[in-house]
């Protein structure tokens, strides 16, 4: 036999040698989830290790994660029922505890990149995406809340946005109102294949943010479907997109495979809520080793093609490894 592949697994340092991927700190973008008010801390119930915060708490989590090395944040607002209606105002009221915050963040760490969430649900007292009329989501008519949106969290000195809502036409919509109004720098993370998918679960709890009828399948993707994500990509290239997302992660890696070899831009994977809590939720019980699955999770979302993860594991995976 001249061929014997094992020669190169025979110790850790030809393993180690010889291993094509390896995550560290540049490859991750850590999800926040903001509560209004001072000294808030609760966790989420069904996300173990993952808190929702404060903002003078967050600013503590963005330091200690800056030190491990992490320098992107996305961070989500928990919007209280009363502040939520139809129209999702409180979304691009520049007076509203997130932007606020976010504002604050960027005065803090000025090197951190901040990105924010764009779409209507946190806000929205349907939970839905878009504005809701007569049982239908709207498209166009959303569009005009998202940029608004977009600009007013623009105004705040973040770094680039996440349009997260799968409505038509939204990347080259928000990439001309940032425009129109003097934003030509900040970026767009577009969330470009976001399959309706059940892992988002434990995420609408976090934030509270669940439809309150039907389901989100008119405007995120089904699942069944491979090559629509190439449609997607297509428009948000077209668009102006600087950085094309796949959501989920795990079940979606033929997804994140393809947009990389068909695309020359950074490929996000948003390896969601609901992949984290399975994980974790093993773990506890004694069924997985959650660490080493979360590595290899991770490991195997970059070999996928991804340049970029949104994980609720970033902090933990740098505090166990120390790797940057
Ligand atoms: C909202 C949004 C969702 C997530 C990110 N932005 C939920 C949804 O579409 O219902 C999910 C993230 C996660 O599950 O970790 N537009």
């Amino acid at each position: 036999m001249e061929r014997r592949p094992r020669r190169n697994r025979a110790s850790k340092a030809i393993r180690d040698l010889s291993q094509e991927t390896l995550v560290t700190a540049n490859d991750l973008i850590f999800p926040l989830f903001l509560l209004e008010g001072t000294n808030q801390k609760t966790e989420v119930a069904s996300m173990p290790g993952i808190f929702r915060l404060s903002l003078d708490l967050m600013l503590k989590e963005i330091e200690e994660c800056m030190k491990l090395g992490i320098q992107a944040f996305d961070i989500f607002p928990v919007v209280e029922e009363s502040h939520k209606n139809q129209m999702a105002t409180k979304s691009h009221d520049s007076s509203f505890f997130y932007l606020q915050a976010l504002k604050k963040i960027k005065e803090e760490f000025p090197e951190a990149l901040i990105i924010t969430d764009v779409a209507m649900d946190p806000y929205s007292s349907d939970g839905h995406d878009g504005i809701v009329r007569d049982g239908k989501i709207l498209n166009d008519e959303t569009l005009e809340v998202l940029a608004k949106m977009a600009i007013a969290q623009a105004e705040t000195g973040i770094d680039m946005i996440g349009p997260s809502d799968m409505m038509d036409g939204r990347v080259g919509f928000l990439r001309d109102s940032l425009d129109d109004a003097g934003f030509s720098n900040v970026g767009i993370m577009s969330y470009t294949a976001k399959y309706a998918s059940s892992f988002y679960g434990p995420f609408r709890d976090a934030l509270d943010s669940a439809p309150k009828f039907g389901d989100k399948k008119t405007y995120q993707m089904n699942p069944a479907n491979r090559k629509e994500a190439l449609i997607e990509a297509e428009l948000d290239y077209i668009e102006g997109a600087d950085v094309l997302m796949v959501k989920p992660a795990m079940v979606y890696l033929d997804i994140i495979s393809d947009l990389k070899a068909n695309y020359d831009l950074p490929i996000a994977a948003y390896n969601v809520s609901g992949e984290y809590s399975m994980i974790k939720a093993a773990g506890l019980k004694g069924w997985l080793d959650a660490d080493r699955t979360r590595d290899e999770t991770l490991t195997a979302i970059k070999r996928a093609g991804a340049d970029m993860i949104l994980t609720y594991f970033a902090k933990e995976y740098l505090v166990a490894h120390r790797v940057k």
